[in-house]
């Protein structure tokens, strides 16, 4: 608190990230990267951009990203004036909500979900009302058919893990005509269905993407919006209202060689689905509730094992898991899914703390 704080950054609560340890080799299952490194074309279009001297770094990037936004058009079957490119999906969403998400009427989102969106929310002013998840952690859309100025969910959600059917997303998009649905897709490629198929009929959704997860390119912060052109304009609005070249000139030729790269993607998200049933398995075995997952992680608790206790134990072992101290969810753990390596180190070690 200062004096020459700003009213509302008295009021913000800002969103607080998975810790990234200055450790040598820490086994980081806290923040839902992934374990393998990015497709080998990645690097090439990188050092390709730099060339010999890094002479292009001298010039200002493509502030549409168009070379980027016509590869992703590609690989998703749609036109490049239905995609929009952030820096990283964070900041789509900001924009989202900026853009498309305050009206009179309060905004909807479930109880348990990213944490992100109240902290948006309390940034750009806009009212919003927490829809409780279902005993089992699942959304239930027909509890969203109420008055709203939009709804926003990721699908699979976070940080349950938990993925709703096409047919449901499809159900509540075309009963909400009078405001906008977002579906942050994040985690999509590990096993749900993705809404991109309904931009074409419904210009009241929107799909939100990222490289952070199933491309290994957390780093390098590059995000998405897919849906109508008129929404696509309006976060374009904002874009060109609070800067104009979100996208570094790297960022652009990694995502696009990354989105050219189709192999790899169903390559490592398979061995990650793989890794994730595997500890799931061995997670039910030492007694903890797993909740079913179709993303890169998995929502856990042990019926007997206090969730807190668990992770600071996981910690002096330098094995990073992510608790929230909230409310339903403070009995449970997030756990990333590692290489297969990295799960084992997790799974002996809460071997000898559950013993
Ligand atoms: C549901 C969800 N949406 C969006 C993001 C943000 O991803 P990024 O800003 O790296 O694209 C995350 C990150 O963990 C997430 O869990």
């Amino acid at each position: 608190m200062s004096r020459y704080w700003s009213d509302i950054v008295n009021r913000l609560v800002p969103y607080v990230p998975g810790e990234q340890p200055a450790l040598a080799k820490p086994v980081k299952l806290n923040t839902n990267e992934n374990p393998y490194a990015p497709s080998p074309r990645v690097l090439e279009a990188i050092r390709h951009e730099l060339g010999e001297t890094g002479e292009s770094l001298r010039r200002y990037p493509d502030p549409v990203a168009k070379r980027l936004r016509a590869a992703v058009a590609a690989h998703h079957g749609i036109r490049a004036e239905q995609v929009f490119v952030g820096n990283g999906s964070d900041e789509v969403l900001a924009h989202a909500f900026q853009a498309l998400l305050k009206h009179d009427k309060p905004i909807l989102f479930p109880d348990i979900t990213y944490s992100f969106y109240p902290t948006y929310a309390r940034l750009y002013e806009v009212e919003y009302h927490t829809v409780p998840l279902t005993e089992q952690f699942t959304i239930s859309v027909d509890d969203y058919r109420q008055p709203n100025g939009g709804v926003i969910f990721p699908n699979p959600n976070a940080p349950t893990g938990h993925a709703l059917p096409l047919a449901e997303i499809e159900r509540l998009v075309a009963a909400n005509t009078e405001s906008v649905v977002v579906i942050d897709e994040a985690y999509v490629d590990f096993g749900a269905q993705s809404a991109i198929a309904l931009i074409d009929r419904y210009p009241n959704l929107l799909v939100v993407h990222t490289t952070s997860k199933s491309r290994s390119l957390a780093g390098m912060r590059v995000g998405f919006a897919f849906g109508h052109p008129d929404l696509i304009d309006a976060l374009n609005r904002v874009k060109d209202s609070f800067n104009s070249y979100p996208l570094d000139r790297l960022a652009q030729a990694a995502a696009t060689a990354a989105y050219e790269d189709g192999d790899w993607l169903r390559t490592t998200s398979a061995r990650v689905i793989a890794s994730r049933e595997r500890l799931t398995a061995a997670l039910t075995a030492l007694g903890f509730e797993v909740v079913p997952s179709a993303a890169n992680f998995v929502f856990a608790k042990h019926p007997a094992h206090d969730a807190a206790a668990i992770a600071a134990k996981l910690r002096e072992k330098e094995i990073f898991v992510r608790h929230f101290n909230a409310p339903r969810v403070n009995h449970h753990l997030r756990i990333s899914i590692g290489t297969d390596a990295e799960c084992d180190t997790l799974i002996d070690a809460l071997k000898a703390i559950v013993a």
